[in-house]
């Protein structure tokens, strides 16, 4: 196996132990001060050797975790010329088009960062969509946690599993996600209002979930409002318990609050975001990413 040293971006710092253990590699820490100012300053713990991976999730806050991804690659490139990045979760990935007219594609300039700050290569994970990875200049894999969060589900007694999709777009990954379980899925017509972010479920009749426990499957879970309103739905058809089921669990404000007060029994998310709800460790595929 490459010898590889792993540097714990302060976002993923316990996911990057992880991928250092699972491949007998250097784990290298960060120290980060905030300046008074907001500027982030970091100092490496260590000297990265052979190929190094840089961990850093890019979730809230969004930008200074941005911001410290690329310096890290800026400075591992100084070590090696091989620096992988691995991104579980990408903030800005949902800014992958224009939706209405002005709207800047601000992954485009994401994109153009890494590529500058000298990454060789970028991992992320059930990345929102695969036009925001098509925006990278180099090469990038994107990797789904799909199967990891099946096998949790597996372990639970369900009655009468359905995966269900809140919206269409999600509706390959709820196929997906469906095909490995080994049962059926449905999707839900979902609309959000572009300007006040506002969600509205559009469908109608679903009693084939009657009775039946669902499995509520999104990328990710934002402010709650896709899952609430299609728990909502599906409370209102008689199904049986809900689970909500994400990669990334960003839960902003009291999203898990309300998604609860829905008739949600339980939300289940990968580390790509560390939260309370982590019930699935994705150092495993993201390992197989790499070597
Ligand atoms: C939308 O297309 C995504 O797949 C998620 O459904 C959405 O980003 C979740 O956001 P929120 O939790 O704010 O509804």
């Amino acid at each position: 196996m490459a010898s590889f040293s792993v540097i714990g971006g302060t976002s993923s710092e316990d996911l990057a132990k992880k991928i250092a253990s699972k491949l007998k590699s250097k784990f290298i820490k960060c120290d980060l001060r905030v300046f008074p100012d907001g500027e982030s300053k970091i100092t490496l713990e260590g000297i990265p050797k052979g190929k190094v991976i840089v961990v850093q999730s890019i979730y809230p806050p969004v930008d200074s975790n941005l911001i410290r991804a690329l310096a890290l690659v800026s400075q591992a490139r100084k070590h090696s010329s091989q620096v992988f990045v691995v991104i579980p979760y990408l903030g800005y990935a949902r800014q992958d088009r224009a939706f209405l007219p002005g709207e800047v594609i601000t992954m485009e300039l994401v994109a153009k960062m890494f590529k500058a700050a000298g990454a060789s290569k970028i991992i992320v994970v059930d990345i929102h969509s695969m036009i925001a990875l098509d925006h990278l200049q180099i090469p990038a894999t994107n990797v789904s946690a799909v199967g990891e969060l099946v096998k949790y589900f597996k372990k639970l007694r369900l009655k009468d599993p359905l995966i269900v999709s809140p919206d269409k777009g999600g509706i390959e990954r709820a196929r997906n996600f469906a095909n490995i379980f080994g049962v059926d899925f449905i999707a839900l017509e979902k609309h959000r209002d572009r300007k006040t972010g506002e969600v509205t479920i559009k469908s109608t009749d679903h009693h084939e979930v009657k009775g039946r426990d669902l499995i509520l499957v999104d990328d990710m879970i934002s402010t709650g409002g896709s899952i609430m309103k299609a728990a909502q739905y599906l409370k209102k058809q008689k199904c049986g318990k809900v689970y909500a089921c994400c990669t990334h669990a960003l839960l902003i404000g009291d999203a898990e609050k309300k998604i609860k007060k829905a008739g949600v029994t339980k939300i289940v998310s990968t580390n790509s975001i560390p939260c309370k709800t982590n019930n699935v460790d994705i150092s495993p595929i993201i390992v197989k990413a790499l070597v």
